[in-house]
């Protein structure tokens, strides 16, 4: 790996030489806290760019007053090592009081797409998001950036980011990452109880319920949404959030399983909000 930066200004420098020598910078935006699902996203962003910049910031702006902004786990050593064995090239660590100094006052905001799902229960995350994601593009000069599916409406609000504000950036998208049982990577993992990690691969069970009564003929999104509810009732303590059959582009909520449909819930554990989603096509 060439370095660790902090410093924006930098980073800044640094890429805009990289785009000088003709090179394909591609990035790869994270809050740390590496996992399997991270280190593919690394893997791909290899395969679509000549320089991969991670970058580590565990961003406040995208997290509600009651969240786990300041449990949320950092070990930018580890991150480091591990960032660097799956081939970056270039860590941003940025400090958050130089991306959020005294006097910042601007912020990205993606409308529509982000009043539903994840945006309806976590009011203001996604402004979060995409402000750092705009300033993240405009630090790394990426042509290229890679995001996960596990967060669905993530990358719908980022492609429309992209798109709107012209943002000359390939999006390229990398499929869930699970564990053998099911469980969906995330960071958020490490703070389940050995009780509720065990009951947690439900969130996958039940998507998978979905698609079984959806492939067989199934066209009730109510009756589908239903049969996942009692599935997490009947086998676990988890408290469902939402669960959502939608359209995969405007994520509009659905009547009738036709399609292309993006399956997703959230459910709780304790204080713990997992999510999971499927798109499938019918
Ligand atoms: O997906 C995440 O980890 C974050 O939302 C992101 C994209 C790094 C922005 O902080």
């Amino acid at each position: 790996m060439e370095a660790v930066i902090k410093d924006i200004a930098e980073m800044q420098r640094t890429a805009e030489r990289l785009r000088n020598q003709g090179r394909r910078i591609g990035v790869v935006p994270t809050m740390g806290c590496l996992h399997q699902g991270h280190l593919k996203l690394l893997e791909v962003a290899r395969k679509h760019a000549d320089v991969v910049i991670t970058s580590i910031f565990v961003n406040p702006t995208q997290f509600g007053p009651t969240e786990d902004f300041t449990r949320y786990p950092r070990d930018l050593g580890r991150d480091t090592q591990l960032a660097s064995a799956a081939g970056t090239d270039y860590v941003f660590a940025p400090e958050t009081e130089s991306m959020y100094p005294p006097g910042y006052h601007t912020y990205i905001e993606v409308e529509r797409l982000t009043e539903m799902l994840e945006g309806k229960s976590r009011p203001g995350h996604f402004r979060g998001v995409t402000t750092v994601v705009g300033k993240i593009f405009s630090i790394t000069k990426p042509a290229v950036a890679v995001f996960g599916q596990k967060d669905a409406q993530q990358v719908a609000v980022v492609r429309q980011m992209i798109r709107d504000m012209n943002f000359d950036i390939e999006l390229v998208v990398c499929p869930i990452v699970r564990e053998p049982d099911g469980l969906a990577m995330s960071s958020r993992n490490v703070y389940l109880s050995k009780e509720q990690r065990s009951q947690a691969p439900v969130l996958y069970m039940s998507i998978a319920r979905a698609e079984d009564l959806i492939r067989s003929g199934e066209r009730s999104c109510e009756k589908v949404i239903d049969r996942m509810k009692t599935l997490i009732a009947t086998n676990s303590s988890g408290v469902v959030d939402y669960i959502s059959i939608a359209d995969s582009t405007t994520l509009e909520e659905l009547n009738e399983c036709r399609g292309s449909l993006l399956i997703s819930l959230a459910v709780r554990f304790g204080t713990t909000r997992l999510i999971d989603n499927a798109t499938i096509t019918i």
